[in-house]
């Protein structure tokens, strides 16, 4: 395992479908190199919870698992960017989501240089977890979450040490809107209709690296390590 590290990191994505395990590592990354975890999916489910203007317009879209507008998440993330805890860098988690927003994230980029000790890098590193389709429902199925600190349950592969109760704080775990079985489905055909283009274009790009996500979380997250810490 790698030690931690207070270097800087610069912009890392991380893509791959619903379930992948997106969230699950960027927390991971997060403590790691002590860079915030940028989670679209994270904000947006605030702002509803808060029932901000952003959140009255995105939840119907949610609910139905759909992309909520380019504009809107753009918007969003451009605010969280400027923050000054991004400045070391940032784990993007469910961003750039559409040929759209990852034209839009190069364009913002083009115009923040991250310094770190082998010389400067604009441009994210952009990981893809490529997990097997009936792994990914089996996971979305079985997640649960701690509605107070966040962390990510699994009923299958992770589960907490008492029943439904988070091991970090006691509260009672809940299961995410958007995963119910009927929800799933046009969540998938977003991520292989408007999502998939975004890997095409890091691919086309030379910047996609691919890493087996349906190997056990310690597992990947080890993969994870190690691109990193050959291009930081
Ligand atoms: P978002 O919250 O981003 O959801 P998602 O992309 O569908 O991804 P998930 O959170 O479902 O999965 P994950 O990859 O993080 O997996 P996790 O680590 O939890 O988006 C939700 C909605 O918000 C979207 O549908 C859209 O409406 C909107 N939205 C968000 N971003 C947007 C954007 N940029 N543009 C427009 N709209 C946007 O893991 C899943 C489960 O598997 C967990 O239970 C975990 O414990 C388990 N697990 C993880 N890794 C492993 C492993 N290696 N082995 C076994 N189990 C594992």
């Amino acid at each position: 395992m790698v030690q931690e590290t207070s270097r800087d990191v610069g912009p890392v994505v991380l893509l791959g479908p619903p379930g992948a395990g997106k969230g699950t590592q960027s927390k991971r990354l997060m403590e790691h190199y002590g860079i915030p975890q940028v989670s679209t999916g994270d904000l947006l489910r605030e702002n509803v919870a808060h029932g901000t203007e952003l959140g009255l317009a995105a939840k119907a879209v949610m609910a139905r698992g759909e992309l909520v507008s380019d504009d809107l998440v753009c918007n969003m993330v451009r605010e969280r960017l400027l923050q000054p805890d991004c400045k070391r860098g940032y784990i993007l988690d469910g961003f750039p989501r559409t040929a759209a927003q990852a034209g839009w994230l190069d364009a913002l980029l083009e115009h923040q240089i991250f310094d770190n000790s082998r010389g400067t890098r604009t441009w994210p590193i952009v990981i893809r977890l490529d997990v097997d389709y009936n792994q990914l429902l089996l996971r979305i199925t079985g997640r649960r979450c701690c509605p107070t600190c966040g962390r990510i349950y699994n009923v299958h592969s992770q589960p907490a040490h008492v029943y439904e109760v988070c091991d970090i704080d006691g509260s009672k775990l809940v299961t995410r809107n958007d995963d119910r079985l009927e929800v799933i489905q046009p969540r998938l055909k977003a991520y292989q209709e408007q999502t998939r283009p975004v890997a095409d274009y890091y691919q086309r790009t030379g910047r996609l690296i691919s890493v087996n996500g349906d190997r056990p979380v310690d597992e990947v997250t080890e993969q994870i390590y190690r691109i990193l810490e050959d291009r930081v």
